[in-house]
């Protein structure tokens, strides 16, 4: 049993994952701009932050860490709002990749301080990183700056025996993903016929913080999509 600090802990696959993690008996720092909607659960942690906002997460850490060290970090925050040539805007695209990429770098550097070795990051890209979707002309770029970041702190962090890895999922069944209006369509496409749910996704985050299966794994993005990018 460990602690896990979990960005975006309040929607979709951060949620789901925090269950998971809450189920196995983990305490779960949960790191989001809104509430995690779970009431009175033992074991969760909570901090009102932004990944963007350093100073407030070393803030945050200090106090809801208490002395323990942290096991595994999941950087889940991301948002995916669409933009093209036509419709982007400057103040989007910084957000875009204030919070996609640099919330990845700020939380991890945070975390470090109170990681030990055998500890592990996890990332979350997407298949966008990989494969062109229509209309995700900043959101593509921004994942595929995750994958990277995750090949970078992969070996910054291998000489302290700290694995870091992504998980690049395809369509899944989120509250942000349903806000499209895409999802329908999108199963239909999909060679195995339907979206993924978000507790699906987090059962891959707990293999790869865990030492079982994935302890000689670092600086890899693995791909979930049903199939999605095969063609
Ligand atoms: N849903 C999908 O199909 C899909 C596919 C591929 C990749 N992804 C990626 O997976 C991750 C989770 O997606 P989801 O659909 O579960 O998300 P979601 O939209 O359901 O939830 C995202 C959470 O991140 C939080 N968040 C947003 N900005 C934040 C900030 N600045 N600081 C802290 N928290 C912040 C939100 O409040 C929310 O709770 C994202 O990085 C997304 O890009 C999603």
């Amino acid at each position: 049993m460990g602690v896990a600090v979990i960005t975006g802990a309040a929607s979709g696959m951060g949620l789901a994952t925090t269950d998971l993690f809450l189920e196995k008996g983990w305490t779960v720092i949960a790191l989001d701009v809104q509430r995690v909607p779970i009431a009175d659960a033992p074991g969760l942690l909570y901090a009102n932050v932004s990944v963007t906002d350093r100073a407030a997460l070393d803030a945050a850490l200090a106090e809801l860490t208490g002395g323990k060290t942290i096991d595994a970090v999941v950087n889940v925050a991301g948002i995916y709002p669409p933009t093209t040539l036509e419709n982007y805007t400057e103040e989007l695209f910084r957000k875009i990749f204030d919070i996609n990429v640099l919330g990845v770098i700020n939380v991890t550097a945070a975390c470090l301080p109170f990681m030990t070795e055998g500890s592990s990051i996890v990332n979350f890209a997407s298949v966008d990183a990989f494969t062109v979707s229509r209309g995700q002309l900043i959101y593509g770029a921004s994942k595929a700056a995750v994958v990277m970041l995750t090949k970078e702190c992969a070996l910054e962090l291998a000489d302290r025996k700290i694995r870091v890895n992504g998980i690049a999922p395809g369509w899944v069944d989120t509250p942000g993903n349903a806000a499209t209006g895409r999802m329908e369509a999108a199963a239909a496409s999909i060679p195995l016929g339907r979206v993924a749910q978000p507790r699906e996704i987090a059962e891959w985050v707990w293999q790869l913080t865990g030492s079982g299966v994935a302890g000689f794994m670092t600086g890899e993005t693995i791909v979930i999509s049903g199939g999605d990018v095969l063609r």
